[in-house]
């Protein structure tokens, strides 16, 4: 099939490039040319595991990137994966979403073949038949017949998201009438996994619901963590005889200094958004939230508690990216901590092996290590932040602090006298 993909970022650009792979022709439409200078040179202007080698291979054959629409002239089917931010007031904001739609039907006006229009960003239910509907029938002046509707949410996870495109574990397809819905269910012939048809808003809804739900999952723990640090407990010890239960399962249980990234905390702060605007009190949801703004400053209380005065002392901050194996900062557990650490007047120094030039932009005046010997030389503290397995194989090198005093956000470390957040 002829696919276009709108929105080259960590979803649209997985999303093309898997598409490639499984044998369709896509084109990657993206407003900002430096990324398609870079997609089209086969070099990902992020980074995401396996994605270089796909990348390569297809740019070659049956992928390419434009900053026009054109391509939509010719498509079978549209992808739009523009990204949905938080506004100040936690809601989505749909502008891209938006636009995205205009220009897609701008292309699609003088067309003569059926063209189904798919959202595969997370939006609020209602989105896709309420904004992007319309939007494209009133800029292509045609009716439903010439142009469907689906909403396909995607449950990738950053660094794992080639993997997660190529094996998932369900394929939920909404759309407005079953020929809409049959294309997109043709373009995930070769993928095996259990295909849910629903309509536009269940679809839409699906994506919240399951994000809130695996926030919660962690939010949870990390309550449940926090009361065992009190009884002195380990709560990985006690997760892992909760996990087991078929009804719980054991993933998404591990306590520590909570959730960042994309999604969980602007598709829970959108939830909430949403819930109040139809008259709902959200206060699991609000909790979750809650939960999870707090555990950074807990971090920070537990290094207090050894370094009492933090001004003007060298703190080590190990880890910079929201999870392991990726370069995004997006609502990283580490900005709350090194925004505390500023304000109290520490020398942070920082170390990651991916996230710096991300998070440099944010704190263009803490130190950056290029080790994390660097990092640690000489500290009085140190706060790990990231789970990243390379973390797991430090020991000696904490001896080249000042004082071996080493808080864990994360359960990733494997030498003696740490102390965990949770443990
Ligand atoms: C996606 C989804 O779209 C979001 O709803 C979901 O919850 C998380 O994943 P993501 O791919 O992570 O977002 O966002 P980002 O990396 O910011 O990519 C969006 C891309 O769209 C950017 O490269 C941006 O330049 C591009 N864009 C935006 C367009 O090409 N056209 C536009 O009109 C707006
Ligand atoms: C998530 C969802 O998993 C994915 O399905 C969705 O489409 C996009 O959002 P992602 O944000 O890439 O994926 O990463 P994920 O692995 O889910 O981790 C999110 C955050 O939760 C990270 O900060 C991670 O450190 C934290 N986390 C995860 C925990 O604190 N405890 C856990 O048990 C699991």
């Amino acid at each position: 099939m002829k696919i276009s993909v709108v929105g080259g970022g960590y979803v649209g650009l997985v999303t093309g490039t898997c598409f490639a792979e499984l044998g369709h022709n896509v084109t990657i439409i993206e407003i900002d040319p430096e990324k398609v200078r870079a997609i089209n040179n086969g070099k990902p202007p992020i980074y995401e595991n396996g994605l270089e080698d796909l990348l390569k291979k297809n740019t070659a054959r049956r992928l390419r990137a434009s900053t026009g629409y054109k391509p939509v002239t010719d498509a079978d089917i549209v992808f739009i994966s523009v990204g949905t931010p938080p506004k100040p007031d936690g809601s989505a904001n749909l502008a891209y979403i938006a636009s995205a739609s205009t220009s897609i039907g701008e292309a699609l006006k003088n067309t003569s073949t059926y063209c189904v229009v798919v959202v595969k960003s997370t939006v609020p239910p209602g989105t896709t038949d309420k904004i992007v509907r319309p939007a494209v029938l009133l800029e292509s002046g045609k009716t439903e017949k010439e142009i469907g509707f689906a909403m396909n949410p995607e449950f990738l996870r950053e660094g794992r998201a080639v993997e997660d495109f190529l094996h998932p574990d369900r394929i939920v397809i909404g759309s407005s009438d079953s020929r809409a819905g049959n294309r997109v269910a043709e373009v995930y012939t070769d993928i095996r996994a259990p295909v849910l048809r629903t309509g536009l808003t269940a679809a839409e809804m699906i994506k919240y619901a399951s994000n809130a739900f695996l926030a919660t999952k962690i939010s949870f723990s990390n309550e449940i963590g926090n009361i065992c640090k009190r009884l002195g407990i380990d709560v990985y010890e006690v997760m892992q005889g909760v996990g087991p239960d078929p009804r719980i399962g054991p993933r998404f249980l591990n306590a520590g200094a909570g959730f960042g990234g994309s999604c969980f905390p602007k598709d829970v702060s959108a939830l909430i958004s949403l819930a109040e605007s139809c008259g709902e009190d959200p206060q699991l949801l609000r909790s979750v939230i809650e939960v999870n703004e707090q555990q950074p400053q807990r971090m920070i209380q537990l290094l207090e508690r050894h370094v009492p005065s933090l001004n003007g002392k060298k703190i080590a901050v190990l880890g910079l990216a929201f999870k392991d194996n990726t370069d995004d900062i997006r609502d990283s557990r580490a900005i709350p901590v090194i925004e505390a650490l500023v304000k109290k007047g520490a020398r942070v120094a920082a170390y990651d092996p991916m996230a710096i030039p991300s998070m440099r932009k944010l704190f263009p005046d803490i130190e950056y290590c290029v080790k994390v010997e660097d990092a640690l030389t000489a500290a009085e503290g140190c706060l790990v932040m990231t789970e990243w397995p390379e973390f797991s194989q430090l020991d000696k090198e904490f001896d080249l602090m000042a004082q071996r005093v080493i808080i864990e956000g994360r359960r990733i470390l494997c030498c003696d006298t740490t102390e965990g957040i949770c443990w």
